[in-house]
């Protein structure tokens, strides 16, 4: 197992866990500078419900319909849940075929153990996340996700409901690069003529408020009109959803917001 550069960090706190990662880090770096003291959590799951995806994924394709290809990243993107809902979201509920403009998908984030296993093509899926899978996919969770192990242990993973590792089918698979990179690089050099997606979900109050600040400046400066930008229930909690209108932005849904 590879240890990050980031010192672990540990609670004796243990709770309910529905999640394929919820493992935590500390940057003393964030201590005093973020709203969360420095912890760091790469929880996520399948289908996070704070977006209704069939609703989103058919929303982008309309939004993009004369696009030829859509720049879609996932920031942030922990396990890669997030990157394999939308996928699965747009190969299960819009037109065949229709999901290659969004391919391949980048995601990444500043953690190395959770892009290391993510880039392995393993995943660790609780029976909730296989429900979601089977709610969208019609019960076919063993299309995307395959040979059925005991759960990965990344480093200082918590589980309390039953988790299994999977394979991910390598078809779902290669259409995901990931990446370790600080989101406000990446986001900084991206190249956007108004044909982007950016999720950036549950992380902001991760982010010191500097960076907070520089996130919505880069977003409003360097996403085009059309592009959309994609935030998540835990955002609330760094109050972006306040503001990012300010950089540009209107809202369509629940935490998207399309550059005006
Ligand atoms: C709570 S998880 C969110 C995962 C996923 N986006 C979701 O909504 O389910 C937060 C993730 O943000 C990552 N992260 C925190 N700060 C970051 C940064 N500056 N650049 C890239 N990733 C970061 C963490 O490593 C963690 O995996």
């Amino acid at each position: 197992m590879l240890i990050s550069g980031i010192n672990s960090y540990k609670t004796n706190t243990a709770r309910p866990v529905f999640r394929s990662s919820s493992r935590e880090y500390f940057d003393p770096k964030l201590m005093q500078t973020n709203r969360t003291w420095g912890n760091i959590a790469t929880t996520t799951w399948m289908f996070r419900q704070d977006l209704d995806w069939e609703k989103f994924t058919k929303f982008a394709y309309k939004n993009f319909i004369n696009c030829k290809y859509v720049n879609t990243c996932s920031l942030a993107c922990s396990d890669g849940s997030e990157a394999y809902s939308f996928i699965i979201s747009a190969l299960e509920k819009l037109p065949k075929g229709a999901y290659r403009k969004f391919i391949p998908l980048t995601a990444i984030d500043r953690d190395f153990e959770i892009i290391h296993s993510a880039r392995q093509g393993k995943i660790n899926l609780s029976t909730g996340d296989i429900g979601r899978i089977n709610m969208i996919s019609g019960f076919r969770h063993n299309k995307y996700f395959i040979n059925k192990q005991p759960a990965l242990n990344v480093s200082n993973d918590r589980f309390l409901e039953q988790c299994n590792a999977y394979e991910v089918n390598p078809d779902l698979r290669n259409k995901v690069i990931f990446k370790r990179a600080n989101l406000l690089n990446y986001l900084a050099s991206l190249k956007d003529s108004g044909n982007s997606i950016v999720f950036c979900r549950n992380v902001t109050p991760y982010l010191s408020m500097d960076n907070l600040f520089d996130l919505a400046n880069t977003a409003g400066r360097v996403l085009k009109k059309g592009s959309l930008i994609v935030f998540g229930e835990f955002d609330k909690h760094s109050g972006i959803l306040d503001f990012i209108d300010v950089k540009g932005f209107e809202q369509c849904m629940d935490y998207v917001f399309r550059k005006m």
